[in-house]
């Protein structure tokens, strides 16, 4: 997927901000993750030309990147943020990007739209954190409900927060919609550090 217009890191760094600041519990974070994040967060996928791949809050686009770069042709790719800003500069920057501007609690809906039956991965930047407890799990029930079997859900949470309540609750509440613990990578060249945290969704034996 050619791109056309890459920010400088400042830049990106600036627009984030900008946002951040408009939104804080939105947004979640006030800087864009590293290069070394987004790079853990795809790492363990395995991706053809058959895979079917969503980003859930992809904001200035530093995972998106990643999984462009991986994805062999035919693979199939959608990046969903709320962010109508984000969103616009995502399309400016990757013209051929499939791109929804709502809210991921919708997923369903968006692959149905494109009939999609499922997803393979879904690598996430949300900031479950700070969004409300309610629409956090509307989102977990709308992945669980998308994964095929084997798909796998990757998001992080950062080192520092991980063994707060709401951390702790939130891998909990995972372990039990995923029948198990997440596997997870330490990822120090980010600004805080962060775990990389991925769940496997059962296969079914019929
Ligand atoms: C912490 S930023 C992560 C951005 C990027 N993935 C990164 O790591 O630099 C969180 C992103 O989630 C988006 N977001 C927040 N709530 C959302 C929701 N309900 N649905 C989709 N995107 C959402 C925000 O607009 C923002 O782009």
């Amino acid at each position: 997927m050619t791109e056309r217009r890459q920010r400088s890191a400042l830049q990106e760094h600036l627009v984030f901000l900008g946002r951040f600041l408009r939104n804080p519990r939105q947004v979640g974070a006030l800087a864009p993750s590293s290069r070394t994040l987004a790079r853990a967060m795809v790492a363990h996928l395995t991706l053809t030309s058959e895979s079917r791949v969503v980003e859930l809050g992809p904001g200035t686009g530093v995972f998106t990147r990643e999984v462009i770069d991986r994805l062999p042709e035919g693979g199939k790719f959608l990046a969903v943020d709320i962010n109508a800003h984000f969103c616009r500069e995502l399309r400016v920057r990757w013209p051929a990007l499939d791109c929804e501007c709502g809210s991921a609690a919708e997923l369903s809906a968006m692959l149905s739209s494109r009939g999609w039956s499922h997803v393979d991965h879904i690598i996430s930047g949300l900031p479950f954190a700070s969004l409300p407890a309610q629409l956090s799990r509307d989102i977990l029930a709308a992945i669980q409900a998308t994964l095929g079997p084997g798909g796998t859900f990757t998001t992080f949470q950062y080192i520092h927060a991980y063994p707060t309540p709401p951390a702790v609750a939130f891998r909990r509440d995972m372990a039990t919609r995923f029948g198990s613990v997440a596997t997870r990578r330490a990822v120090f060249a980010n600004v805080p550090p962060a775990f990389v945290l991925s769940w496997r969704q059962q296969v079914r034996s019929t």
